[in-house]
């Protein structure tokens, strides 16, 4: 499986494979022309950069320069596992296409068995963004992605459901300090014990990171956020308006919450609902570790299109 889908790479085709948060759909990352094919399929819009990912730290360096010592320490603390680091790119080892032409790139080792066999064996970059079409929900099970985006993935590896079941945590080392560009697996109080002060997140306002569009991580299904006393009066509510409605309720589990929230998200869509009513993790969970991703996303998901 691994030998067919380095082959498949190196002509310039997509592999569909596991990490430990989503599902990505990859391409060599010095390859143009399978970036290209890359966007097309995801239908995902020019100048919006994907995540490059290495089998070691040691290559931020050979992909990356000028890389900051907060970053050689954020990568030897976290990797393999759910952190993205933005550094300036090495033109000749990432392409434009992948950073939406920008000379940042984000880089990051999964911390999955098959996605590591397959970037140790491909040597290079290997450019993966999520392998789900443009908006919609992550996928974070082989049959996610054969869903999606069946006919239009050179390979798909399974392996198994994801353990974190959300995105990884950027952050961007470019500037004088760093700062989260979006919330995810790593906990934000876990970034701040290793760099001895609590980062900064970029608010929706200041938005130069492309992706992180305020409706985002989208079902089909319209999503309201509500609390777990009001689930039933809302329900009932929707449903004497002849609405189909489905409740994704929250496990007490903030780590387990986050594992099947995109597995949920999708069953509920496949039933047809008109409405999904979320329960997001109440405070203070919904603001410390991966509690806070889980959060971001429902907001997301919530937001109108
Ligand atoms: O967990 C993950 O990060 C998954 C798995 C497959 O690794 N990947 C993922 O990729 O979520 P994607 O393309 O769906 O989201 C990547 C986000 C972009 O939306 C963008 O906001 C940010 O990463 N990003 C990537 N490169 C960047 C750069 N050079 N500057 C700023 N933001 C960047
Ligand atoms: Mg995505």
């Amino acid at each position: 499986m691994i030998s067919h889908a380095i082959e498949v790479l190196r002509a310039g085709g997509l592999v569909a494979f596991p990490t430990e948060t989503v599902y990505g759909l990859g391409a060599d990352a010095a390859n143009p022309s399978a970036l290209r094919r890359l966007f097309e399929v995801k239908g995902r819009p020019v100048d919006h950069p994907v995540i490059v990912h290495v089998a070691r730290a040691a290559q931020l360096d050979e992909l990356g320069r000028d890389v900051p010592d907060v970053a050689h320490v954020l990568a030897g603390a976290f990797w393999p596992g759910p952190l993205t680091l933005v550094v300036r790119r090495r033109a000749d080892r990432v392409a434009a296409e992948a950073t939406g032409g920008r000379d940042t790139v984000g880089i990051r080792v999964p911390d999955h068995p098959h996605a590591l066999a397959l970037l140790d064996a491909f040597g290079g970059g290997i450019a993966a963004p999520s392998a789900n079409r443009f908006g919609r929900v992550s996928p974070t099970t082989a049959q996610h992605v054969r869903d999606d985006l069946d006919g239009d993935v050179d390979v798909i590896i399974d392996g198994g459901p994801c353990v974190v079941g959300v995105e990884s945590t950027i952050v961007d080392v470019t500037g004088a300090e760093p700062v989260v560009l979006r919330v995810g697996g790593i906990g934000e109080d876990h970034l701040a014990e290793l760099v001895g002060t609590r980062l900064r997140r970029l608010t929706t306002g200041e938005i130069a990171a492309p992706g992180t569009l305020a409706a985002h991580y989208a079902p089909d299904a319209r999503v309201e956020l509500v609390r777990v006393d009001q689930v039933d009066a809302r329900a009932e509510s929707l449903r004497a308006q002849g609405l189909a409605v489905g409740v994704l309720d929250a496990p007490a589990d903030v780590g387990e919450y986050a594992r099947l929230l995109y597995q949920r998200l999708r069953e509920l869509d496949g039933r047809g609902v008109d409405v999904i009513l979320a329960v997001p993790p109440p405070p203070p969970a919904d603001r410390q570790g991966i509690g806070a991703a889980v959060a971001d996303r429902l907001r997301r998901a919530a937001a109108a299109r």
